[in-house]
């Protein structure tokens, strides 16, 4: 216990620790070490953002997608998933309505849906960024070729979201088909970062096949990718995928791993994902309690929300939605965090 103790403080004071120090720290997991970590992560962010949270609408475009991650809900070879892709109006429309109730980003999130071509994507772009010029455009769409990356920042995209889902190149394999390697992911990735986006990777905690010791080097990626964001949620089996079995002690794990990111990066916009939110009733509210300061709201119609499932029991209505941000403000305010509007641009 004191040897893990020093090795967060050591994490604290230099932002690095090797790789089996990492897996170490892992493995020490205890209540008393996670709570050591929360707390020294509560007092980075706040020094970073303040008691602030910032939120994000989501709008899930299309669960269309060519790809068939082995773990993913709406991967292709699920023929019991009914298909669905929201047009530039529709996707106009959920802007509209977030930009009423305060929402300054918005996240256009969807599978790998070759409807999306650069051109019909660069023109929502454009268009988003005309109507509201005062907000954010992230995209979470995938992979995509760096020259398609660069029209979509030339359009106005600010920010993008790849998970790389694993730092472990045989894990990944484990987890996708032979069509997606972790080299392209990483190329994507760099790709991102360099042509100026705000970039995002992330990776999900009790996937199969994972160990502390794929999470270690999910730690060290952060480390030294540096990204301005990171999504980091519990696996979660869905019936229609071949993956069965949801891990004990996941929650712990994810809340532990949000503090150690936090601590890597301080200035990372960390999200408490809907699925820390699905897998405990105050999920959310313990992420931000960890060292998350995002959350990301739904603001797809209503009508598909329920088609865009990863995962069993995704939150389909209630406070997942954008339109109860009044309640989320209420949670947030009951465990002493305020959300702002704002368009919560990472912090160099
Ligand atoms: N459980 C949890 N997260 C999942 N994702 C996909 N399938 C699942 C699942 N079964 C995550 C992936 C992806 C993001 C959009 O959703 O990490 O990057």
């Amino acid at each position: 216990m004191t040897d893990a103790i020093r090795l967060l403080e050591t994490l604290e004071r230099e932002r690095s620790l090797s790789l089996e120090e990492y897996r170490a720290l892992l493995d020490a997991w205890s209540p008393t070490l996670a709570a050591a970590a929360a707390e020294k992560a509560v007092a980075v962010r706040q020094r970073v953002y303040g008691n602030t949270v910032f939120v994000r609408g989501l709008i899930e475009v299309s669960n269309i997608c060519k790809n068939d991650c082995l773990y993913c809900g709406i991967r292709k070879s699920n023929t019991a998933c009914e298909r669905y892709r929201l047009e530039k109006d529709d996707i106009l429309v959920c802007c509209e309505e977030g930009y009423a109730l305060g929402f300054r980003t918005f996240v256009m999130q969807g599978g790998e849906d070759g409807y999306f071509t650069d051109d019909r994507l660069c023109d929502i772009v454009r268009s988003i960024k005309e109507r509201y010029p005062d907000c954010a455009v992230t995209l979470s769409m995938g992979e995509r070729s760096r020259e398609s990356y660069e029209r979509l920042y030339e359009a106005g995209a600010d920010r993008y979201l790849l998970r790389h889902e694993t730092a472990d190149a045989e894990h990944y394999a484990r987890l996708h088909p032979s069509t997606l390697t972790l080299a392209e992911r990483m190329r994507c990735l760099r790709d991102l970062k360099e042509i100026g986006f705000q970039t995002g990777c992330g990776f999900m905690v009790g996937s199969p096949y994972q160990t502390t010791e794929e999470l270690a080097k999910d730690l060290k990626f952060v480390e030294e990718f540096q990204p301005a964001m990171c999504g980091i949620g519990p696996f979660i089996p869905h019936k229609d995928t071949p993956f069965k079995g949801y891990e004990a002690g996941t929650l712990e794990m994810t809340c532990f791993l949000l503090s150690l990111v936090r601590l890597i990066v301080p200035t990372v916009l960390l999200p408490s994902t809907t699925a820390l939110g699905t897998i405990h009733p105050t999920g959310r509210e313990l992420g931000i309690l960890a060292g998350a300061n995002v959350v990301m709201p739904n603001l797809s119609p209503l009508s598909v929300r329920k088609k865009y499932m990863l995962y069993d029991g995704k939150i389909a209505t209630g406070d997942e939605s954008a339109q109860s941000l009044q309640h989320l403000k209420e949670r947030m305010a009951s465990i002493g965090y305020r959300i702002v509007v704002d368009r919560g641009d990472v912090k160099r």
